[in-house]
Parts: structure tokens; C-alpha cells; sequence
């Protein structure tokens, strides 16, 4: 049944271009339909607390450049396993399917990553009419070419490796970036070219650290006195774990944190005394500011198909960019699909032929 009223939420991490979407989907629903959009506060947490703010085309004029979501996002409000004051969960869908239709909201626009996408593919099992966007600044979702948001963070590593070059030039020192990406590298890799990095470490391809040294020591003998190291948070040495910084008190999830700051005291131990070792971690600078104009195109383009899936009724599915074009796929089709870095991949094969290491070879 075609819709006339569209709930709306932002679940998970923020992203660049997630106000982006919102604001087409507002602006699409309004014009083409004459249709009212709500906006769900902080994820399915809104759902639950019953936390509405109606969107109007005035509510997002000038949204395209403003980075994070102004509905606000949460990753510690899934409602099949919702955090209880004593500190476990319970199942609350039921109360979600519940609220959406009190409220007399049609469809549901879920705009998410992994997560979330999958929340968003369990209600839709239980009759919510339900349409998702994909994001997530890793690019790690294997449906979609591109999710809005990478590109933002790939200028802002970019700029950092940039940066750092002048104090690794001027001191003479190994600087180590850590970017984000907790199973996929897809950041490191485009960074680590786009920066011209010596040395780029990934989740997919495990490091020794006598290679990495042994890379930086390469960059002495070319006549440089300095190397520049990309590591994702995901990063791990042979046969060894990713760093994890601390485990989330309310979901048990682990964040992952502190890949650079350990390769550091490897190659401290590994390189001669005179060479100096720093690491920057570049965090969440990399999910804020303005996104840039790929990013707002996506997202918006997104958006529009998005409200227009909705508006027809065609629940379940997932927009995407498939070889360029903008489409939509199965939902479910979609969820627990992810799209890491190949090791023998056309980027790893270039980067190696540009003489980037990834410190498993020797
Ligand atoms: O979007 C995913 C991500 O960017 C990961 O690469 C990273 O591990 C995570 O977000 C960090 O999220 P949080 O904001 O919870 O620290």
C-alpha cells in the first residue's frame, strides 16, 4: 500500500551526508508526493522512548553541508536486545512495531550501517514497511559501490598523511597514522595511496614487524630520511589480534584502539636508537565536518530513491550504487554482506607497484 506519513532515523555512527539524505527525503516526499515526513530522535532509541521531531522542508534547508545527523544516532539501542538498568537486555521489537503504528507511520526510512541495516531487515520480518540507506564511512558493505561518508574521511586522512610529511621531513622520523576501519582497510589503502605512504597496514594483510621496519629502513637507503606508516584500527602482526582500546560497559562490544601506539614500540625495538618513531591517531576527526561533494551527491541521490521506494510501498529494499548507478537490492540480500580489501586486488597490486610495502613481504 503506498505510503502517505514516513518515519525516519539515523542508527549507528555518524557520517558525513547523513543530513544529506534526510534533507532529500523531506524535500522528495513533500514535492513529489505531497507527503509528511517524522523524524525519529537517536536511532531506535526514539522508537522505544517514543521520541518524535516532524521534518518540513524548512526544517532542512541547508542540511547538504552540515555534517553528523540532527535527528542524532546511537549505536546502543538495538531493540531485540535493549540495555536494562540492571545491565542486560531484553526484546522490545514488539513495542517498536507498536509505536509505528500508533504514531500512523507508513514506512520506515532506516538510514545505517551493518548494524542497524540488520535491525532495520528483523522488523521488516515482523510487517514494518521498511526502506534502508546504507552508510558508513568504511565503505566495507559489499551491495554498494560506495557509501556516502568515505570519501569525506579519505580527504581528511589524506590531509593528515599531508601534514605529517612536513614534521617526518623536518625531524626525520617514521610518523604512523592510524585511521579507522575495524574488519576492512578500504580507508588505510585509499589514504595510504592518496597520501603517498611508504607503508600501508591493513586488517586483510597481517604485518611482521621486522618488514615494516625493514620498509622504513628502505626509505633511508632511497637517499629519505623519513616514512610515513598507515595503520587501520583493524591492523594485526602475524598470527596476533587487533588492539582493542576498551570493551563498551553497555553492549560488550569491543572498540578497537591503540594498532599505531603498539607498532610504534615494535619498531622502536626494531629500528636503530637514531631514528625516531611517532604515531597520530586521526579517530573521529575522521566521521565529522562538512562532507565533501561526492559525498552530499550520494547521499542525496540516495535520499530521493530512497523516499521514492517508500512512497510506492516497496518495502524491504536497500538503495545502493551498483557500477555507477543509482538502484536498489533486497534487503536482506543486503544485511551481513561485507566487502573487505583482496589482498591480490587491483589497489593492493597498484600500491605494491608504486612501492607502498604492506609489511608481509620482506
Ligand atoms: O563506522 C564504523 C567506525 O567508523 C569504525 O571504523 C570504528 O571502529 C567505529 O566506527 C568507531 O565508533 P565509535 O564512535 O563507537 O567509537
Amino acid at each position: 500500500m503506498p505510503a502517505q506519513r514516513l518515519g525516519i532515523l539515523t542508527g549507528g555512527g555518524d557520517a558525513p551526508g547523513l543530513n544529506a539524505v534526510l534533507r532529500a527525503v523531506v524535500r522528495t516526499a513533500e514535492q513529489v508526493y505531497g507527503a509528511e515526513v517524522v523524524g525519529v530522535l537517536d536511532g531506535f532509541a526514539g522508537l522505544i522512548e517514543r521520541r518524535f521531531r516532524p521534518l518540513s522542508p524548512a526544517d532542512v534547508r541547508h542540511l547538504i553541508g552540515l555534517g553528523g545527523t540532527v535527528l542524532g544516532t546511537t549505536n546502543r539501542a538495538n531493540p531485540f536486545a535493549y540495555p536494562t538498568p540492571g545491565g542486560g537486555t531484553a526484546d522490545r521489537s514488539a513495542e517498536v512495531v507498536e509505536t509505528l503504528r500508533e504514531v500512523g507511520l507508513d514506512t520506515l526510512i532506516v538510514i545505517g550501517g551493518d548494524g542497524t541495516l540488520a535491525i532495520a531487515g528483523e522488523l521488516a520480518k515482523r510487517g514494518v514497511q521498511v526502506v534502508a540507506v546504507p552508510k558508513t564511512i568504511d565503505n566495507d558493505l559489499a551491495a554498494t559501490d560506495y557509501t556516502f561518508g568515505f570519501w569525506t574521511a579519505i580527504e581528511v586522512a589524506t590531509d593528515a598523511l599531508d601534514r605529517l610529511r612536513d614534521t617526518a621531513e623536518s625531524h626525520h622520523r617514521v610518523m604512523l597514522l592510524e585511521v579507522m576501519g575495524r574488519h576492512a582497510g578500504w580507508i588505510a589503502l585509499h589514504a595510504g595511496i592518496t597520501g603517498a605512504a611508504d607503508v600501508i597496514l591493513i586488517p586483510e594483510i597481517p604485518y611482521a614487524p621486522e618488514w615494516v621496519s625493514g620498509a622504513c629502513e628502505r626509505c633511508s637507503n632511497r637517499g629519505r630520511s623519513s616514512s610515513i606508516v598507515v595503520v587501520a584500527e583493524g591492523a594485526v602482526r602475524r598470527g596476533g589480534d587487533p588492539a582493542v582500546a576498551e570493551v563498551d560497559a553497555v553492549t560488550g562490544q569491543e572498540r578497537l584502539g591503540g594498532a599505531a601506539e603498539r607498532l610504534k614500540g615494535e619498531l622502536r625495538a626494531l629500528l636503530p636508537a637514531a631514528i625516531e618513531v611517532r604515531a597520530t591517531v586521526l579517530g573521529h576527526l575522521q566521521r565529522g565536518g562538512r562532507p565533501v561533494p561526492f559525498d552530499r551527491l550520494l547521499a542525496t541521490l540516495f535520499g530521493e530513491r530512497a523516499a521514492h521506494l517508500a512512497m510506492q510501498g516497496r518495502s524491504g529494499r536497500m538503495v545502493r550504487l551498483e557500477n555507477g548507478r543509482i538502484g536498489d537490492v533486497e534487503l536482506e540480500q543486503a544485511v551481513g554482506a561485507s566487502k573487505t580489501v583482496d589482498p591480490g586486488g587491483e589497489m593492493v597490486r597498484a600500491a605494491r607497484a608504486l612501492g607502498i610495502a604492506f609489511g608481509d613481504e620482506a
